[in-house]
């Protein structure tokens, strides 16, 4: 039995042969109702109306006749997952439905509070009827270990959870079961990447599957990428990427440590990116080691404030030596209840920080040391 609804409504009856016309003509005339399927029997089409004024004219002189007929009601495309949902889960279920979701190429990530749990198949496929694109939907699970990667439960559509995600012009393959990928870091991504000068030197700590060294390497042809990365999935995803985007003469990829890898590398960068929020201060002494004087670190770190995190990272760099200014910052997107990711541009002092190390500064933003 079909489930489609099905309504009588006055009707245009054409010949097969003059169907097109006539449709272009009704829906000029704004006669056409778009709600409703037309359909074809015996070699003529049947248009419902939802305005029969002036109609006549133009059927008849088609060859045409109005009459009634059964029209089947179009399934329209919901727009929002409370509208999809509206029948399918308790009221009190709808307010806490997410407002958000990631799309990352066709996977959806969502994530549900408990509550949702026992609705995770009915929201999934609410989501791919909304995004029709989309294979697979995905419930988020906690994002763990040095590799940060999340675990995911296909609780809709159907296929694995590799995808190819577009971004700033860019393609990234990718498998958000074996690497890390955010597509909430894409407006960081840009503001960083356009940051940087031609001929710049760049070291990318944390790659992953290479986001920021291939849209710098894209954006800023001149400049010189290295991308570290320690997942060797990620990195396996990064090389396929680099090639994918044309920039293998410009981005040189390390497997490995950063730690360990720039120990052997006595090169000095000018712009030095950070992103390992969870633990990027533990590796202040590695990253304030390889940029230049009056080189910019741009760093992300979990903390409750901006100021605290500001304070924190400039008297970091003074026990190490090192003078830094916060040029910028800005939250990127909150984690947990009060805490969030946010990004630090940092500026390496030009002179260095020589037996100033307990004389730190109490607070503000700014020069560590004055
Ligand atoms: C938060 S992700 C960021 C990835 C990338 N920047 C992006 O925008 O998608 C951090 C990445 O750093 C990698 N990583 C973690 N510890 C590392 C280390 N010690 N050396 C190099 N890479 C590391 C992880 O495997 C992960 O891919």
């Amino acid at each position: 039995m079909s489930s489609f609804t099905r309504v009588s409504r006055s009707a245009a009856k054409i010949a097969r042969s003059r169907a097109e016309e006539l449709r272009r003509r009704l829906i000029a005339l704004g006669a056409l109702d778009n709600s409703l399927k037309p359909f074809e029997e015996d070699g003529f089409v049947f248009f419902p109306l939802k305005e029969l004024e002036g109609v006549r004219g133009i059927v008849e002189e088609l060859g045409g006749e109005l009459t009634r007929a059964t029209f089947e009601v179009r399934e329209r495309k919901p727009r929002t997952l409370r509208e999809a949902l509206s029948r399918r889960l308790p009221g009190h279920l709808l307010d806490k439905l997410p407002s958000s979701y990631d799309i990352i190429g066709n996977l959806i990530l969502v994530d549900l509070c408990e509550e949702l749990r026992d609705y995770a198949r009915e929201i999934g496929e609410a989501l791919l009827r909304i995004h029709p694109r989309a294979k697979v939907v995905l419930a988020k699970g906690e994002t763990t270990g040095d590799y940060r990667i999340r675990h995911v439960e296909i609780i809709a559509g159907s296929g694995d959870t590799e995808t190819i995600h577009r971004e700033h012009g860019c393609v990234y393959k990718l498998d958000l079961r074996k690497a890390f990928f955010s597509p909430r870091l894409s407006g960081e991504r840009l503001r960083v990447a356009r940051q940087v000068l031609p001929g710049e030197s760049v070291l990318d700590m944390f790659a992953g599957v290479g986001p920021f060294s291939i849209l710098i390497a894209r954006i800023q042809p001149s400049a010189r990428v290295v991308a570290i990365e320690i997942n060797p999935d990620a990195y396996r995803y990064l090389l396929e990427n680099m090639k994918l985007n044309n920039v293998e003469d410009r981005v040189t990829p390390m497997l490995g440590d950063a730690r360990k890898i720039l120990e052997n590398v006595r090169e000095e960068f000018d712009r030095i990116i950070m992103d390992l929020p969870y633990r990027s201060l533990e590796f202040l002494d590695v990253g304030l080691r390889a940029c230049r004087r009056g080189g910019i670190i741009h760093l992300y770190a979990v903390s409750g404030s901006l100021e605290d995190l500001s304070r924190l990272v400039e008297n970091r760099a003074a026990e190490l030596g090192h003078m830094v200014e916060v040029e910028a910052g800005r939250e990127v997107m909150e984690v947990a209840p009060r805490r969030s990711i946010f990004a630090l541009d940092l500026r390496k002092a030009s002179q260095p920080l020589y037996g100033f190390k307990n004389r730190l500064s109490p607070g503000g933003l700014g020069w560590g040391l004055r």
